[in-house]
């Protein structure tokens, strides 16, 4: 195809043609230019400012010394600085008082939460509805096997119960009736035991049971099922259970007993402002005394 020409100056082209196609040799902007420049200008600074190369344990530094750990540090330091002063306030007041001081009581309910998220919820769930196939009591009602008060639910996030590690943790042992009853004697008092909260499974064997239980059971449990906070025994009579109400898993519990630990959360883990803070937020759930 032949080449109009038009009645303007060409512009310079860079003298490639295709087919009749020509490009012209324009230059860039040099407002274009400038700033491509300074995005190079911009990438070194940048490399030599902040950490930038990989290295085989980290990136080079940068001479500004920037880190986000550091950053991350810094925070958590200054919040402990902000909470210093009301922490130590919560530390000197009497448990009991806190819950009628409303600045110390809001403050602890918030830590406490927060400290329940990280080292109970694992254990007791994240709403504090226990779970009963491991044995991990429902924090939310008032039904206690070592007492609802600040004070006992201090002590026993403190020293937590049947481990090893702390001295002075809560203790007591159901002994295992497998060795101490036969299999009927046990059938009976499990009956027993199902009557309290008003489900036996045989209505003859538990009337039979209620000597079994009142020989073997009451000394722990209580003449009429009641619980003892002193000895962590708990209430049969509730219908609320630890390990669960049904004949097998009572008949379970009766034959081999139960063990449940709690490991003690002062010392190393909590301090004694976090353990306060999370004491009061499991007081006012909804079960404290
Ligand atoms: C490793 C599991 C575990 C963790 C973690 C744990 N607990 Fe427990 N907790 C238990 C068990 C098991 C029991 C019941 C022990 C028993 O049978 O007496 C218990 C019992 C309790 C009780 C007594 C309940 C009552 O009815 O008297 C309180 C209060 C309690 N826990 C609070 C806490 C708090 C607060 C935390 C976190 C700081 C916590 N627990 C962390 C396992 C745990
Ligand atoms: C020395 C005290 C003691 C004696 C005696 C005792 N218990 Fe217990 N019982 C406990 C304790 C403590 C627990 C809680 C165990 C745990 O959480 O590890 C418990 C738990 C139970 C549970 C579980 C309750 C639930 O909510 O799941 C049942 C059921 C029970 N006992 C029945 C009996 C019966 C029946 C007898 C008599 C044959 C008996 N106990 C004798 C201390 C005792």
């Amino acid at each position: 195809m032949a080449k109009k020409p038009i009645n303007r100056q060409e512009p310079e082209t860079t003298g490639h043609e295709w087919d009749g196609i020509e490009e012209y040799n324009n230059p860039l902007p040099r407002w274009w230019v400038w700033v491509f420049y300074a995005t190079i200008v911009w990438g070194l600074w940048y490399v030599i400012a902040y950490p930038a190369w990989p290295l085989i344990n980290q990136a080079t530094a940068g001479y500004k010394g920037w880190s986000t750990r550091a950053n991350v540090a810094a925070e958590i330091e200054a919040a402990r600085a902000a909470n210093a002063e009301i922490n130590a306030r919560l530390v000197a007041a009497d448990l009991a008082d806190i819950p009628a001081d409303p600045e110390l009581n809001t403050y602890a309910v918030s830590a406490g939460a927060a400290v329940f998220r990280t080292w109970c919820a694992q254990c007791h769930g994240a709403g504090a509805g226990g779970l009963q196939a491991g044995g991990y009591p429902n924090l939310l009602d008032n039904d206690w096997l070592w007492g609802g008060t600040l004070e006992d639910i201090h002590l026993t996030v403190t020293h937590g119960i049947r481990n090893e590690t702390d001295p002075d943790a809560r203790w007591s042992q159901m002994p295992a009736f497998g060795d101490m009853l036969d299999s009927a004697e046990i059938d009976q008092v499990v009956n027993y035991v199902m009557s309290l909260s008003g489900a036996p499974q045989d209505a003859a064997a538990a009337e039979a049971g209620a000597q079994v239980y009142l020989d073997n059971c009451a000394v722990c449990h209580g003449e009429n099922g009641e619980g003892d906070i002193t000895q962590g025994a708990p209430n049969l009579a509730d219908a609320i259970w630890l390990y669960g109400g049904d004949y097998d898993t009572i008949r379970e519990t009766v034959t081999n007993s139960r063990f449940g630990i709690m490991p003690p959360m002062g010392g190393a883990d909590l301090s004694e402002a976090e353990i306060r803070a999370v004491a009061v937020y499991v007081h006012q759930l909804g079960g404290g005394e």
